[in-house]
């Protein structure tokens, strides 16, 4: 396969994510001449428009998104030119000669990016090979939704493998993109500090939350078949325990960090009812703001759970006795992901006949909104100690935003459709993990359809129900707050 293409077709492209994510990181790749001047960038949707309308749309995302300084009248002017557009209903097969009219030679290698609604994915696959879009030049960017079960994960996967072979398969997980998570890797395999302490010896448990403010976003359709459980747990939150519990692969490569994911997501152990939490917001205030209730944003009865707390086991001999409490959930306090890991007590407090009281080590890994690690060690407060010795917390902190001011951020898609175009894969989900996180999901589904546990309701702009609180006080611990 050539390593980089001459043509990109994007699936979906007057879509939300294509307005939002796609078109904007796609002017960023062009700005920093990271794509090839001669990449044709392929639009395809059910609305009617020809290149000229779809030009149009593009700017007018770029008005919308791109941030002030990065609007160079010249430079978009460049990109809008390297657009072109197809209208395609994916359903009917006749559609599919004239895209590959459109598109012309693709020996050069073509990258598509599909990001459709899953009922799409398989006429679409069927569509790209009877019009020979899925020669052997060709890969294929997968946006989830993927599948809601195990079973149609492998319908879709099944459907994919007919016309690409998986070394052609890209399936995104835009939490992979992030360069916060890629730190991750750099933080446990680039420093000789933290390795030989990440384990059950010496980590008492480890703490995963992806928070958010927002509620429903216009998702009403999709979030209420969905609900939290799939929508981030399945995907964005195993993925980053998998890297956080993960054994060193042996290379930074595609197989073999894929194949240690897949290792860590195979271990995890079925969750017991009393080990989970899912929970629903009712009115609340976040944030200072006012907001209504999940089913008067809805307009509808629902129990779909729009929070999720698990306290995961994972089965090997590095994690045995190590929880890995999880939470996730919209409208709560504030828009956080980060991962936490507690230390153990010291085996012997010397400073027990003086007064002084250590706490255990913790190291806070802040994915976003803000972007750093902090590792809160033990010091002596400075003074004469007769009246003991006071121990106290600081913290070791590194702010990555600083430490990297000069450097630009860039959003996750702008990696991820980078690695697409030049056959990069390893960031992109095989299909095994996929596999194992829906096994895992599906389990727990099934527990709450069989079980007599109800959704609890919580107040929008709080942490979640009491009972995700009660989930880590029972057994001594506490959510970082
Ligand atoms: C998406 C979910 O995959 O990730 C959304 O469907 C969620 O519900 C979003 O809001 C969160 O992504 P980020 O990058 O804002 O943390």
């Amino acid at each position: 396969m050539a390593t980089s293409c001459s043509a990109l077709l994007l699936f979906g492209a007057t879509g939300d994510l294509s307005r939002r994510m796609l078109l904007p990181s796609l002017f960023a790749l062009h700005e920093d001449d990271l794509i090839a001047p001669g990449l044709r960038i392929v639009g395809t949707a059910r609305s009617d428009l020809d290149d000229a309308g779809f030009r149009a749309f593009a700017q007018a995302a770029l008005d919308e998104f791109l941030p002030d300084d990065r609007k160079d009248a010249a430079r978009v002017s460049g990109f809008l030119d390297r657009l072109q557009y197809q209208a395609l209903d994916a359903s009917q097969i006749d559609g599919f000669g004239a895209l590959a009219a459109k598109l012309g030679d693709t020996s050069g290698g073509l990258a598509i990016f599909l990001s459709t609604a899953p009922a799409l994915f398989e006429p679409t696959i069927e569509g790209l090979r009877r019009a020979g879009l899925a020669h052997d030049q060709v890969r294929i960017g997968l946006e989830k939704p993927l599948g809601n079960d195990l079973a149609s994960s492998a319908r879709i996967n099944d459907a994919v493998a007919a016309g690409f072979s998986e070394a052609q398969i890209f399936r995104i997980d835009h939490y992979l993109g992030k360069e916060t998570v890629q730190n991750l890797m750099a933080l446990r395999f680039g420093n000789v500090l933290f390795e030989p302490l990440w384990n059950a010896a010496h980590i008492d448990h480890v703490q995963i939350t992806v928070s958010e403010t927002v509620g429903l976003e216009g998702r009403k359709g999709f979030y209420d078949d969905t609900g939290a459980l799939r929508d981030m747990v399945q995907n964005h939150m195993l993925q980053l325990l998998a890297l956080t519990a993960m054994e060193p692969p042996c290379d930074y490569d595609a197989t073999s960090i894929r194949d240690e994911k897949v290792k860590l997501l195979r271990a995890l152990r079925p969750v017991k009812p009393e080990e989970m939490v899912r929970g629903q917001y009712r009115a609340g205030a976040v944030q200072g703001q006012a907001v209504a209730g999940y089913c008067d944003d809805l307009g509808q009865p629902s129990d779909t759970e729009t929070f999720v707390a698990i306290k995961a086991h994972i089965d090997n001999w590095r994690w045995q006795g190590v929880p890995f409490y999880l939470r996730h959930g919209k409208r709560l306090a504030e828009r956080r992901s980060e991962i936490v890991v507690h230390f153990k007590d010291v085996p012997h407090n010397i400073f027990a006949t003086r007064g002084g009281r250590p706490r255990a080590n913790r190291l806070v890994i802040r994915l976003q909104p803000e972007e750093y690690v902090r590792l809160q060690v033990m010091a002596k407060e400075p003074g004469l100690d007769r009246a003991g010795v006071v121990l106290r917390e600081v913290n070791l902190d590194l702010s990555l935003t600083t430490a990297f001011a000069k450097a630009r951020r860039r959003i996750a898609y702008e990696r991820l459709l980078l690695d697409l175009i030049e056959g990069e894969q390893t960031l992109f989900v095989r299909r095994d993990e996929v596999e194992a996180q829906w096994k895992w999901i599906d389990a727990i589904r099934q527990s709450w359809a069989t079980g007599d546990d109800e959704v609890k309701p919580y107040t929008a702009g709080g942490w979640g129900p009491n009972a995700a609180i009660a989930l880590t006080e029972r057994d001594g611990r506490s959510w970082n707050d």
